[in-house]
């Protein structure tokens, strides 16, 4: 009964069609039931109690202060109602035995964890993975991080990380999807569907947290945690939809971003918190602060202290505040003072006990970690589909025949990213060990034979090495061909690394001229958690292929790629700029009113650099293959479809060359009259098709005109008549073309 009760919960917040007050209020969940009959017994502090959350002094830190001491007492008395950031199973069920036997109404805590991309398992970045375009496998390694992390006895991972970003100055871009809305919304449902599963309470399921909301990955010139300002308009044209996408999906909680919106602090901002995550995407779960979040609305200027702080946050429908404690301190004074009422805090306390009683720890709280860990943790046909994922990840930005290698070939491996078990974790590793990882070096040994790689690292990621070049140049003379695996570290990518220079640091660019001066072939072997500027590399180089931070197995998937064992299909969610100062960089820019490419072409007054190209020097859906696609006969099945009706459109697609592939087939539409500025071009479709050396196939989409919706000026989301562009590629450049519209 209780299962049926939470599929039917999870499918009233999933149904999109319905507006907020139509779908069933939450009294009538089991859930909501219990926590109100429980509310009851609870006296104030007890209920702000289950509205804090710390993290103890031998926490992990994932961001500044913070550190609570003599954490029994605060549990005993019920003034704690979550902890992150422990790592200890046995630690964890000793703090929840003393929340369940020794506080007086024996509430359980709820544990959280970043579990970004992987938990013992490390898949690769979410950026990478994102360039998978592969939706199943990005759903399978979230229900596999979940496992792992129920088995360690965590409840809730602080994910899927829904902002679209464009800016690659920001080292934040590796923990999203890249630039685009509709692939963003696809992965971040995918995410939340994995990791919480049909059953919340069982235990291989996890809570998830659509984060941060909102707007957080558009901080101005690419600075982490810098000012956002944007407007509605394109918050909710452009931002909104993953962020949507995951809750749709059923997410039972979601973080507060920690910048600022028109002004407004998220933490503090309740059209952001209330009226728009709660009231226009219908989410029913409760909001945990970012760290310190709340009380950093001090620093914005935008509260006086940390008792205005915690009047803002709360009064803005903020349910948890992350490590401060502001809340605690401050929350029985503002009820008294009437600054807040006790109906606010009523609300707040429920929704927290909804999402634990939910989780199934009001029945059994020692049910998480209480697993077999050895028969869930580090399964071997789990590690097998991380080389995959890994694999499907990689991109070949550019190959002059050099790849795939010839059997039997001597490889020069070389570069401060060729043997770092740790980097290639990328920088959230939840619980991934580095003694698992299987290097570059250590899966084309495995592969090739040890007698025929020779290793030197060469340099560090910004340092020259004493008699680094000498070395590697020694080991090239023995080789056929060079590998020069370089890049950034894990410490240059995700939060805090912001960065104004993406083009590969010095010592390395000296590594690869020292190198080329051999005449050797060269393959980079590009690690990343961000685009960068690769004109230098692209240019020197016989190929490139950006392998990422590619997780636990980056080794393996790298040598089945290299050696053609595995036909690269990764395609780009991120342009790579030309230069750094185009940034941000998207492919679904707007137009405007001078586009460069416009009938007047050799006019002076045109929307474009005079120093650099528009261009990206990779765009969005790029991505190379061993073998050739072709694509033809593309045909607008309904040229013209009624609104509510369907876009059909075919399109053949066929192998012409040598070996199996696997392409990502795109498709694209451009709005030609809208009552706002619509971008050049929108990605409305895409599929991953596999196909033998000389095989065809038709590929067909369906486009529902809900899904050509827009943000008019009243900033209300629906789809208009007119008439529309569509292109069907292999990335956003493609070039076959039709065309209808909606009647
Ligand atoms: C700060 C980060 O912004 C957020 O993504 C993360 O979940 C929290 N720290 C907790 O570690």
């Amino acid at each position: 009964m209780k299962r049926f009760l939470f599929a039917l919960f999870a499918l009233m917040v999933s149904m999109p069609s319905l507006s907020a007050a139509e779908k069933s209020a939450p009294k009538e969940s089991e859930a909501y039931k219990f926590a109100d009959k429980l509310i009851k017994k609870m006296t104030l502090r007890e209920k702000i109690g289950q509205l804090q959350q710390f993290v103890p002094k031998k926490g992990v830190v994932t961001g500044p202060d913070g550190g609570v001491e003599n954490i029994e007492e605060s549990i005993r008395q019920g003034l704690v109602g979550s902890f992150l950031n422990i790592r200890s199973t046995k630690r964890m069920h000793e703090l929840q035995r003393m929340a369940v036997k020794e506080s007086r109404l024996g509430i359980p805590l709820i544990f959280g964890f970043d579990i970004i991309h992987g938990c013992r398992i490390i898949f690769p970045e979410n950026l990478a993975m994102s360039c998978s375009w592969d939706i199943e496998a990005i759903e399978r390694s979230a229900r596999i991080a979940a496992a792992e992390t129920a088995a360690i006895g965590i409840h809730w991972t602080f994910s899927p990380m829904c902002d679209i970003s464009a800016d690659s100055r920001w080292g934040r871009v590796s923990e999203g999807s890249g630039e685009d809305p509709y692939l963003g919304a696809k992965i971040s449902a995918a995410m939340v569907r994995g990791y919480q599963g049909k059953d919340l309470s069982a235990d291989n399921t996890i809570a998830a947290c659509v984060k941060h909301f909102a707007a957080y990955g558009a901080p101005q010139a690419g600075r982490d945690y810098h000012t956002v300002d944007m407007s509605r308009f394109m918050l909710i044209d452009r931002y909104l939809p993953p962020y949507r996408a995951a809750v749709e999906a059923g997410a039972v909680t979601a973080m507060s971003s920690f910048n600022d919106f028109e002004g407004v602090p998220a933490s503090g901002n309740r059209w952001i918190l209330h009226d728009l995550l709660r009231g226009e995407l219908g989410f029913k779960g409760f909001v945990v602060s970012d760290w310190n979040a709340v009380h950093e609305m001090v620093a914005h200027g935008t509260a006086a202290n940390g008792k205005d702080a915690a009047r803002q946050a709360m009064n803005a429908h903020l349910n948890m505040d992350m490590v401060y404690g502001d809340y605690i301190k401050y929350g029985e004074a503002l009820v008294e003072e009437g600054e807040v009422s006790e109906k606010t805090i009523n609300q707040l306390c429920r929704e927290v006990l909804a999402v634990k009683y939910q989780l199934g720890l009001f029945d059994n709280p020692y049910k998480y970690g209480s697993q077999n860990k050895s028969e869930v943790i580090y399964r071997a046909e789990n590690l097998e589909f991380a080389r995959e994922l890994a694999a499907k990840s990689m991109v070949l930005l550019s190959n002059n025949g050099v790849l795939p290698l010839k059997e039997g070939v001597k490889i020069a491996l070389v570069g401060p990213l060729a043997d770092n078990a740790r980097s290639q974790l990328g920088s959230w590793r939840g619980f991934g060990e580095a003694k698992r990882s299987v290097t570059i070096r250590e899966g084309l040994e495995a592969r090739f034979g040890k007698d025929n790689i020779f290793y030197a690292k060469g340099c560090d990621f910004r340092n020259a090495i004493e008699g680094g070049i000498e070395e590697a140049l020694r080991v090239a003379e023995n080789a056929d061909v060079v590998l020069l695996s370089v890049g950034l570290s894990h410490k240059e990518s995700g939060e805090a690394t912001s960065l104004t220079d993406i083009s590969l640091p010095a010592p390395q660019q000296a590594l690869l001229d020292a190198l080329k001066g051999t005449g050797k072939k060269i393959v980079v072997l590009l690690g990343t958690g961000r685009a960068m500027d690769i004109r230098n590399e692209v240019e020197k180089a016989d190929a490139v292929l950006l392998t990422w931070h590619g997780g636990t197995m980056e080794g393996p998937a790298v040598a089945d790629l290299v050696s053609g064992d595995k036909n690269p299909s990764g395609h780009l969610s991120i342009s790579f700029p030309y230069c750094v100062g185009q940034l941000p960089l998207h492919y679904n820019m707007k137009m405007t009113g001078r586009p460069r490419k416009s009938p007047q072409h050799n006019s002076k007054y045109l929307s474009r650099y005079t120093d650099a190209p528009n261009e990206p020097l990779f765009p969005f859906g790029y991505g190379l293959s061993y073998t050739e696609f072709e694509y033809s006969d593309l045909k607008v099945v309904t040229p013209n479809v009624s609104m509510g009706g369907t876009v059909k459109v075919r399109v053949k697609i066929s192998n012409t060359g040598q070996c199996a592939g696997e392409d990502v087939v795109q498709l694209y539409v451009r709005d030609l009259v809208a009552e706002t500025t619509r971008p050049v071009r929108e990605l409305k479709g895409f599929e991953r098709v596999s196909l033998a050396a000389g095989e065809s196939k038709i590929v067909e989409f369906k486009i529902p005109t809900s899904d050509l919706a827009y943000c008019h000026s009243d900033l209300k989301v629906r789809a208009d008549s007119g008439d529309f562009l569509v292109w069907v590629g292999a990335d956003s450049n493609a070039k076959l073309q039709g065309k209808f519209a909606i009647r």
